[in-house]
C-alpha cells in the first residue's frame, strides 16, 4: 500500500516567487525564525563539510579498491549520513537537461504554473510550503511535488506539459534512480557485513514502494539571516537522491551539533539515508538533519527524489545489528510517513517516536 501524504490546513495566497518579485526589503512575519531550535540568526558562512565521494562502479568490485570503497561508504553514512555519488551512469548532459527543465518550469508565467497548482487540502502539485500546523514558520521556497510511484497514485494532471520533454526526462531519471536505489541498499547491507538483500527486503517491491519527486525552487531572499529555504529536518525516506543546483550552494547538514555547508559538486548526485534506513541499521547509519539557507542574489533549483517503503512494510532494526554492545534502539514501525508527519506537526524529531 502506498503512503498517505499529510493534509494541509490552508493554502497560502502567494508563492514565494511572487513575494520575491515585489522587491521588499523585509520578509513577511510568517517566514521569520526568531531563534530557538534553528539557532536565531541564520548563518550562511558555516564551515564546509567534507562530504565523501563514492565511486559507485567500485562498490561491486571484489578488488582491494572495491573493499576500500565499501568501507568508505559505511563510514560516510555513519558519520555525516550522506555521500556524493560519482560514476552513477548518468551523463553530465542528462543532469543538465533535468536542471534546465526544472528552471524552465519555474520560469513559466504564474498562470501557467497554477494549472498544476496544489489544492487546499493536498500537498501534491505546484505551490509553496504546505501549512500543516498553526505555528509553522514557512519555508522560503516554492515546490512542485509529484508522486511517481506506485503507478496507481500517479496523477498526471500535476505533471507539467511544458517544457514538452518534462515527463519523459523525469521518467527516465526515476527509472535510473530506481536501479541506483536497489544498488545502494544492497551495497549498504554489504558494507555492514550483512546479506545483500536484508535492507532491500524491508524496503519491499517496487510496486508497493513510493517514489516522490520534489522540485525545489528557492527565490532570492531579502533577509537570508531571518528566513530558511527549508527548516531543519531529516527525511522520512529510506534513501534520498538530491540533484543540487550546479552553481548555487544552500544545503547545510548538522553534524556534532554544528551546521556545515554541503559543497556543490556539479555532476555528482548527493545521496543521503533517511530515517527508515537509520531504523533498519539500528542507528549505525545516520539520517542527517539538514536545512537550506537562502541568499539575496541568486536563485537556486534542486530536485529531491525520495524512495519510501510501502506503508504495509514492517521496518525495524536488522537482527544481526542488535547485540549486547548495541541493544535494539528502535521499535518495528509500519507506515513511518504517517508517524513522521504527526510528529513533525508537533515540532518533534519524528524518529524519536520510534526509539525504544
Ligand atoms: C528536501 C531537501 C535540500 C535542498 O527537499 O527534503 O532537504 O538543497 N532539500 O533543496
Ligand atoms: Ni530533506
Amino acid at each position: 500500500m502506498a503512503v498517505t501524504l499529510p493534509t494541509k490546513m490552508e493554502s497560502l495566497s502567494k508563492t514565494v516567487q511572487e513575494l520575491a518579485m515585489k522587491g521588499y526589503n523585509e520578509v513577511p512575519e510568517r517566514y521569520v525564525h526568531k531563534g530557538g531550535s534553528s539557532g536565531g540568526i541564520i548563518s550562511a558562512s558555516a564551515p564546509l563539510l567534507d562530504v565523501p565521494s563514492i565511486d559507485l562502479s567500485l562498490l561491486i568490485s571484489p578488488s582491494p579498491a572495491g573493499v576500500e570503497e565499501l568501507k568508505k561508504l559505511q563510514s560516510a553514512l555513519s558519520s555525516c549520513g550522506c555521500f556524493q555519488a560519482t560514476n552513477h551512469g548518468m551523463s553530465n548532459m542528462f543532469l543538465d537537461k533535468l536542471r534546465e527543465m526544472s528552471k524552465e518550469f519555474f520560469a513559466l508565467p504564474m498562470e501557467e504554473k497554477k494549472k498544476y497548482g496544489n489544492t487546499a487540502d493536498d500537498i501534491e502539485g505546484y505551490g509553496n510550503d504546505s501549512v500543516l500546523s498553526e505555528h509553522q514558520i514557512l519555508d522560503w521556497t516554492d515546490r512542485l511535488y509529484l508522486t511517481i510511484s506506485p503507478e496507481d497514485k500517479k496523477r498526471l494532471k500535476f505533471w507539467p506539459e511544458n517544457p514538452p520533454s518534462f515527463r519523459e526526462v523525469l521518467e527516465e531519471y526515476i527509472m535510473k534512480l530506481k536501479t541506483l536505489n536497489e544498488f545502494i541498499l544492497k551495497a549498504v547491507a554489504r558494507s555492514l557485513n550483512l546479506t545483500e538483500n536484508c535492507f532491500l527486503q524491508q524496503y519491499g517491491e517496487n510496486e508497493s514502494a513510493s517514489v516522490i519527486a520534489r522540485f525545489n525552487f528557492y527565490p532570492t531572499c531579502p533577509r537570508p539571516n531571518l528566513a530558511l529555504g527549508v527548516k531543519p529536518h531529516a527525511d522520512a525516506s529510506a534513501i534520498t537522491f538530491l540533484l543540487q543546483d550546479r552553481e548555487v550552494e544552500g544545503l547545510q547538514v548538522l553534524k556534532d551539533d554544528q551546521w556545515f555547508r554541503v559543497p556543490v559538486v556539479p555532476y555528482s548526485i548527493l545521496v543521503n539515508v533517511g530515517d527508515q534506513v537509520e531504523i533498519m541499521s539500528n542507528g549505525i547509519l545516520k539520517s542527517p538533519v539538514h536545512r537550506v539557507v537562502t541568499n539575496s542574489n541568486r536563485e537556486r533549483n534542486t530536485l529531491a527524489v525520495f524512495f519510501i517503503p510501502g506503508s504495509e512494510m514492517e521496518i525495524g532494526p536488522v537482527e544481526k545489528l542488535i547485540n549486547e554492545e548495541r541493544p535494539r534502539m528502535y521499535k518495528t514501525v509500519k507506515d513511518y510517513v504517517s508517524i513522521y508527519f504527526q510528529n513533525y506537526q508537533l515540532g518533534k524529531r519524528p524518529i524519536d517516536a520510534a526509539k525504544i
